[in-house]
């Protein structure tokens, strides 16, 4: 488990499955991510069982504790396609109870999972894709320190018009000297 000040990651469980459905089946949510298709229970069953035999996958459940200390997930992040010779991964994230974006949540993940990233998996790069419209998550990984680095034009299809995606990255070197 990793805390911080008003959120903790801790690892997925089996029951998370209900609040993924209900999120990767919102178009809200969709239009910042690369799924499109129907999301199916046993999909994302699936999914879930399969974390354990991922080597190149670490995936967290975002969570809060409410006042009366009872925990509530609001989100998920993680670290993709982790490349072990070359220490670089790819990280993606989503805070998928509405009520709670925009409140910096997503931001104070984040920053747990680069200090996990850089300082447990030893990583050097860390780096992710966004949409050019998707301003919320530019904001927040800015803050954080990420660099944009260049941009696929015209690279996704989303609400009937295309948009660039923009790579964005932070370095091991970037993220200690800042901290
Ligand atoms: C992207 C996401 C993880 C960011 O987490 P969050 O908790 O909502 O964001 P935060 O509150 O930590 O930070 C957002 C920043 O953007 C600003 N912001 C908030 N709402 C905004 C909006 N509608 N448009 C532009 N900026 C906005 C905030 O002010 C904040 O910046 P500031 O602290 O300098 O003021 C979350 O919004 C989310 O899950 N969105 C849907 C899925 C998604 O886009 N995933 C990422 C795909 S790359």
């Amino acid at each position: 488990m990793l805390k911080g000040d008003r959120i903790k990651l801790g690892p997925v469980k089996r029951e998370y499955v209900e609040s993924y459905l209900k999120w990767l089946n919102d178009p809200e949510i969709t239009q910042y991510l690369t799924f499109f298709r129907p999301l199916t229970r046993m999909m994302e069953e699936d999914w879930i069982e399969n974390l354990k035999n991922q080597n190149d996958t670490i995936v967290f459940g975002i969570i809060i504790t409410d006042e009366n200390d009872a925990e509530k997930l609001i989100g998920n992040c993680g670290l993709h396609a982790i490349d072990w010779k070359n220490r670089v991964g790819e990280v993606g994230i989503i805070i998928g109870e509405k009520e709670y974006q925009g409140k910096g949540y997503g931001t104070e993940a984040m920053e747990l999972l680069l200090e996990y990233g850089f300082k447990t998996v030893n990583l050097n790069r860390i780096q992710l894709r966004v949409y050019e419209f998707n301003s919320r998550a530019i904001n927040s990984y800015n803050k954080i320190g990420f660099v944009e680095e260049g941009r696929m034009r015209q690279a996704m299809f989303v609400n009937g018009e295309y948009h660039d995606t923009i790579f964005m990255s932070i370095l091991q070197e970037e993220w200690l000297k800042e901290r």
